[in-house]
């Protein structure tokens, strides 16, 4: 947030500004999902729908978990959401209690330890490395299991927020096999599935029912100001978070309920919008080893590329105010995503323009610590 700051400050004076911090699509929701919402303000009375969502949209959802992944999720285990962030809370309110422990890995999405917290459940933080592509794994749980007792719950994200490393096919049954095996509630966030760069998708669905997979419009949808994501939960959850839902939000907003149903009818243009992801991803990936970013992490999917830039700084947040004062380069400094050592980390992201990836390349060139 400070670095959105300082750069909104910089572009009120009329300074270029490159935008490499924002963690959301560079496009507008796709064409059709605007139509629909077009002709459902003109036709539609908008009132409440029921908290688990409107059925069509359950439905377009199972739908997609058949077509997309072979899976067959039954339509009434699927809850419409207010965002990811509504279903965080629902589920994690719903499958554990006050004192619990949630393992999750650093460096990661800042949010989860956040709204851990704020409902009095425990994070464990498993700080992972490049030799681990930043995922959690059995062994690690295990370990972690060792040094803080008995584990309740694990947050895992593939593709990850900032690392954009996947976890592959086995490892992600592994990993839902040794949740299982321990009694592990296992969390997917699935946020930035159908964002991938040469990797199949993958969903924790093919390999666990017991898994509860969080998932959002904000990201491959290019919905991100529509609030609206949703849950595919195990039997015994279901009742419980509808009841919460009902208290909670009484309903997800509708009018992006009603033109989300359009989405899934709009590949071409979301393929686009990956194509165009990948097309920044090259060329980041090609132009920013020569201006000293080259210890990147294994990026795979999402629109982020992960720095080590130990080796330039022990203080990312100055040292990417620098960037943006002398170069107009906005970028996140990795502070918020591992508090014990992003402070030689950073992200970039690269869901901009290709236009706009290129001359933020192109001025952190010849910039030099
Ligand atoms: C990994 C991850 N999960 C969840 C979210 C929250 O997204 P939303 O509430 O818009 O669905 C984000 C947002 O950046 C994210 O990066």
């Amino acid at each position: 947030m400070e670095v959105m700051r300082a750069a909104a400050e910089r572009e009120a004076l009329g300074d270029p500004v490159y935008h490499l911090e924002v963690g959301q699509p560079g496009s507008t929701a796709p064409k059709g999902v605007i139509q629909a919402a077009k002709d459902a303000l003109d036709n539609h009375r908008l009132g409440y729908t029921v908290a688990l969502g409107i059925p069509e949209l359950r439905a377009a959802i199972a739908d997609h978990y058949a077509r997309e992944y072979g899976v067959s999720v039954p339509q009434d285990r699927i809850v419409v959401t207010t965002g990811s962030s509504g279903g965080f809370l629902l589920s994690f309110l719903a499958a554990f209690d006050q004192g619990d422990k949630v393992a999750l890995v650093a460096p990661g999405y800042p949010c989860y330890r956040h709204i851990l917290t704020a409902l009095g459940i425990k994070p464990v933080i498993i700080e992972t490395t490049k030799e681990d592509r930043y995922q959690p794994s059995p062994a690690l749980l295990e370990k972690a299991q060792a040094e803080h007792g008995k584990i309740d719950g694990l947050i895992v994200a593939s593709p990850s927020n900032p690392t954009g490393t996947m976890l592959s096919k086995e490892d992600m049954a592994a990993l839902a096999e040794y949740c299982g095996q321990s009694g592990i509630r296992l969390i997917s966030d699935e946020i930035y599935q159908g964002i991938s760069y040469g990797r199949g998708f993958e969903t924790v669905l093919s390999h666990a029912d017991h898994a509860v997979v969080v998932n959002s419009f904000s990201k491959y949808f290019s919905m991100t100001g529509w609030r609206l994501g949703w849950l595919v939960l195990p039997e015994d959850l279901l009742r419980p978070v509808e009841c919460l839902a009902q208290n909670l939000f009484i309903s997800p907003p509708t009018l992006s309920q009603v033109a989300a149903v359009a989405a899934f009818d709009c590949r071409e243009e979301l393929e686009s919008n990956v194509a165009r992801y990948a097309a920044n991803r090259d060329l980041l990936l090609r132009e920013l080893p020569q201006s000293g970013f080259g210890d990147l992490a294994p990026s795979d999917g999402a629109f982020y590329l992960y720095a080590d830039v130990g080796h330039m700084t022990n203080d990312s947040l100055s040292f990417c105010s620098r960037i943006l004062k002398e170069t107009g380069a906005a970028v996140t400094p990795g502070l918020d995503f591992d508090e014990a050592r992003g402070h030689r980390t950073m992200r970039f992201s690269f869901s901009g323009t290709t236009e706009e990836i290129a001359a933020a390349a192109a001025a952190l060139k010849d910039w030099r610590p």
